[in-house]
């Protein structure tokens, strides 16, 4: 009889992409992917740490397994990720949640197998978690389940200690990979079919940095990937202002391979805001990236991330965040709500925000948020664009997406999947695109 796995993933992409290699450790051991934690015999809750809301939804999920656990004494369950590399939490659910069979974190992701095993061969608890990065192990299994979409690391961990993020406490220092063996990742991935390929480190500007050769630099790792054949575009995240060279811009804007949907997370619009955060760029510097952007990359889209009530956040510091959405009229805003991260420097600074407060300024900036995009559609309509021709609906019509993710209900049966296609876009209903083949 096969054996079922079910993985839940919180958080960001690069936990996304993690999962896809928690599976393929899974897979290679003779289980199967299933959809629901009923039918499993394995489940993995892949974690986050990043804001706490987080945190207490995995522990109520947790908490929540309990019961299958009871019904299915052989069922094992795992949990790994960002929130269980905390020490404090790993005792917390030694104490509190017996019945989690595996515990591990971030630095030893790869080691997932050995512990199946392990708990196989032993029905003994497995709680592993390492203190320390090691180095980056490059013989990873993968079970990639992203559509045309395919996720690359190309660098681990972060340096920024921005004093709100408690990244750089869970992910450890800044490792990149070796160029030659993205660009053979990315190349077979081409080979295989996919249409996007989505680089992924914490920082991807400062790709390179811990690499003795100037000459490998994010924007030089761009212009080598671009050179693979095939049709396809390349996108990436997360970038940071600071980091953000001309010689990126340059290659975005000149290189048909580069997807133009730039995501620049602003954090705030006030200086004094800033400041605190230790994010290292003024809202100046930051407003002539964008002006650059739009300057040479003249279809570019960009997205943010804002965090509202950090500590000592006035109504003016606020305003200036406000009106900064308003000036630059991003295509998305994820906006947060600070949450104070144990460990953290901001954790223990004076001025907190209460939570009403927080609640009103977030909702405050994505009313304005969604005023803009709705605006922006309007923008689209009767405009050339191209789409990947991505999937069918139920009822048969095609749909592609645009290059900012946004998706266009396709007239007619005249497209390829896996395709990109020139169209136009020729109607919107309520927030749909519709559009028609060139
Ligand atoms: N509270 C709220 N939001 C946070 N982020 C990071 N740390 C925190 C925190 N402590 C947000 C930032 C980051 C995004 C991934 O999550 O905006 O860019
Ligand atoms: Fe966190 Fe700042 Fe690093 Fe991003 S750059 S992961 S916000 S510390």
């Amino acid at each position: 009889m096969t054996k079922n796995y079910f993985i839940k993933t919180y958080g960001c992409q690069m936990n996304i992409h993690e999962s896809e290699k928690l599976a393929g450790m899974l897979q290679s051991l003779g289980y199967t992917s299933c959809d629901k934690e009923e039918d499993a015999d394995v489940i993995v809750f892949n974690t986050c740490c990043i804001r706490d809301g987080a945190e207490t939804k995995i522990f109520g999920n947790i908490g929540a397994l309990k019961n299958l656990k009871k019904k299915n004494k052989n069922l094992i369950i795992a949990v790994c990720g960002c929130m269980t590399q905390q020490k404090e939490r790993v005792a917390q659910i030694k104490e509190k949640y017996p019945y989690v069979n595996i515990v591990f974190g971030t630095h030893n992701l790869n080691e997932f197998k050995e512990y199946m095993q392990q708990y196989l061969s032993s029905h003994k608890n497995v709680y592993e978690v390492w203190d320390q990065e090691k180095a980056i192990d490059e013989d990873v299994e993968m079970y990639r389940t992203s559509g045309w979409n395919a996720w690359v690391n190309i660098m681990y961990g972060c340096n920024n200690f921005c004093s709100y993020c408690i990244v750089p406490y869970v992910r450890g220092r800044e490792r990149s990979r070796n160029m030659l063996d993205i660009h053979k990742e990315v190349e077979h991935l081409v080979q295989q079919g996919y249409k996007i390929i989505t680089l992924l480190g914490q920082n991807v500007n400062s790709y390179g940095n811990d690499i003795d050769d100037k000459n490998i630099t994010f924007a030089n790792l761009l212009k080598d990937l671009c050179t693979i054949p095939g049709d396809f575009r390349i996108k990436f995240m997360s970038s940071h202002p600071k980091d953000l060279t001309d010689e990126v811009i340059d290659v975005i804007a000149t290189n048909k391979k580069m997807s133009k949907a730039v995501h620049l997370p602003v954090q705030s619009g006030s200086n004094a805001i800033l400041k605190a955060m230790n994010r290292k760029y003024t809202i100046e510097h930051y407003l002539e990236l964008v002006d650059k952007l739009r300057h040479k990359i003249p279809n570019c889209r960009i997205t943010t991330d804002i965090i509202v009530g950090f500590p000592g956040e006035t109504e003016e510091d606020f305003a200036m965040t406000y009106d900064l959405v308003k000036k630059v009229r991003y295509s998305g805003v994820f906006a947060f709500m600070y949450s104070p991260r144990k460990g953290t420097v901001a954790a223990s600074m004076d001025h907190q925000i209460p939570q009403e407060e927080k609640n009103r300024r977030v909702n405050k900036l994505l009313a304005l948020s969604k005023q803009i995009i709705k605006e922006q559609a309007e923008e689209f309509l009767h405009t050339r664009q191209e789409v990947l021709v991505d999937h069918k609906t139920e009822q048969g019509e095609f749909v592609g997406i645009l290059d900012c993710g946004k998706d266009v209900i396709l007239n007619g049966q005249n497209y390829t999947l896996g395709q990109y296609q020139n169209i136009m876009i020729t109607d919107k209903k309520n927030n749909q695109l519709y559009g028609c083949a060139e």
